[in-house]
């Protein structure tokens, strides 16, 4: 019914495409911006007829200034500064700044930021009491979580106030802030140790560690190779463009919700094996394999389609990722003090292996940012359970970046259209007349 003029493949990317309804032979040109087309545009021609796009493959659900990744490439940036030096000479609390405002702040903005975030690291008593200590005995700490971010918005009514500058700012503070301190109690209530309060002289993941792991020491002595290493990790998890949690994020910010509904949604979505689990997953998978004996073995079934090979491939990057070549270099300074997690053997057979594999080149399938993050996750000492936990605390600046932006573009509630493939009409049939 519809042609196009754009050459599949090619280099040069066309100024624009033309469409013809070949019904009525009406054609228009629409131009090419930003190397996407408004569906506005041609949907004028051909009004009613959808995109059909599962998965949003080849989807552009808004714009967006926040992160940029060139998946051939192999490059990610926030607001315009490459990854690898954000890892390099920056932190989690400055790239949080930087992603909310758009800029680096100054060194009077980031006391003044650091301050604020400090401030608000404490949860209400009731959120561990009445809500936390609920839970059944093995509760997982990231359902824990999902639950208990959204609780958070009962206990700030002032979320509700979306349009209010100083109620938004407030409510990012609070999230940034109070997440570390969620993930901590979560945790030390599935082991069975008392909650431990933030302690504010301390830095953003050296206060995350004090609360994790604080026993009857009166001030906890962190590791700075290993709050270092977070730090890394959290910068390397901040954002990533349109990913599933941060779709999840907009779609329900859409809706106005307040953020903690929006931010609890997004967390859910993280949850999956498929997106934030993904590290949990490739722990588990190094486990089953064992021995460096079985990873040829292992590598056959992953071709056969009997399992994926967890921690690799995605659907933007056709290349390494540049966020896993981070963690490969980080997890030394941390095996370094920890002593070497005995699966990164395991983990650099399998790497080289399939990165020699025909299966794997052909598709493009490359490490991504979990194949390595869990390995030192563990080495640290975290149980599997925190994995996807310790990637929701940095992506909730990332999450709420993009909830203010949606706000400041006036973003239309998200509704897609569906092909309906079901019935067509028919009459009701009482249950005495039905067959079978
Ligand atoms: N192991 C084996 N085969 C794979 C894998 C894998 N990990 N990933 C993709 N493939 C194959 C897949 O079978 C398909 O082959 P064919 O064309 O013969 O059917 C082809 O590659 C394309 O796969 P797809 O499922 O259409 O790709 P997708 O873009 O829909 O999925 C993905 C992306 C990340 C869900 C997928 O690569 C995957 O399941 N990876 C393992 C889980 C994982 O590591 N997830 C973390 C993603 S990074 C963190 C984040 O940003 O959330």
């Amino acid at each position: 019914m519809a042609s196009r003029d754009l050459e599949e493949g090619s280099s040069l990317m066309p100024e624009s495409i033309t469409i013809t309804d070949n019904r009525t032979g009406e054609s228009m040109e629409i131009p090419i911006e930003d190397r996407g087309v408004a569906a506005s545009a041609w949907s004028k021609l051909l009004p009613g007829i959808w995109f059909y796009d599962p998965g949003f493959t080849v989807t552009a659900a808004c714009q967006s200034s926040i992160s940029y990744v060139d998946g051939d490439a192999g490059v990610l940036l926030y607001r315009g500064y490459p990854i690898e030096q954000l890892a390099e000479h920056s932190t989690y609390l400055e790239v949080a700044y930087l992603l909310l405002n758009a800029e680096l702040p100054t060194a009077h903005q980031f006391d003044g930021w650091r301050g604020e975030i400090t401030h608000h690291t404490f949860i209400h008593e009731n959120v561990r009491k009445r809500f936390l200590d609920g839970f059944h005995y093995d509760a997982h700490p990231m359902g824990m979580l999902v639950s208990a971010v959204a609780a958070l918005s009962t206990f700030y009514s002032d979320a509700k106030d979306i349009f209010d500058t100083d109620s938004r700012n407030k409510q990012v503070l609070r999230l940034i802030a109070k997440m570390p301190t969620l993930a901590a109690a979560a945790h030390r209530f599935s082991v069975g140790m008392p909650f431990v309060y933030p302690d504010n002289t301390l830095e953003f993941a050296a206060n995350f560690l004090s609360m994790m792991w604080k026993v009857a020491e009166p001030h906890f002595e962190v590791d700075p190779v290993l709050t270092h290493a977070l730090d890394v990790l959290f910068i390397l998890h901040a954002d990533h463009e349109q990913n599933c949690s941060t779709t999840a994020m907009r779609v329900v910010g859409s809706a106005h919700a307040d953020p903690y509904s929006a931010c609890a949604a997004a967390c859910a979505a993280l949850y999956g094996p498929r997106h934030g689990g993904a590290n949990e997953a490739v722990v588990r998978m190094l486990t089953q394999i064992g021995s460096l004996d079985n990873v040829d073995g292992f590598v056959a079934a992953v071709k056969q389609g009997q399992c994926r090979l967890q921690g690799f491939g995605h659907r933007v990057y056709k290349n390494y990722d540049p966020r896993a070549k981070i963690v490969k270099r980080e997890a030394e300074a941390v095996f370094a003090v920890t002593g070497k997690n005995p699966l990164l053997d395991v983990a650099l057979k399998l790497e080289e292996v399939a990165l020699s594999d025909e299966y794997f080149i052909s598709r493009r399938l490359y490490p991504n940012v979990d194949f390595y993050s869990g390995l030192i996750y563990q080495a640290m000492g975290f149980p599997i359970d925190m994995f996807p936990v310790l990637f929701a605390i940095p992506r909730t600046a990332g999450w709420l970046a993009h909830w203010v932006e949606l706000l400041a573009q006036g973003q239309r509630i998200a509704r897609p259209r569906q092909l309906y493939v079901g019935e067509s009409e028919r009459p009701y049939v009482p249950i005495g007349e039905r067959l079978g």
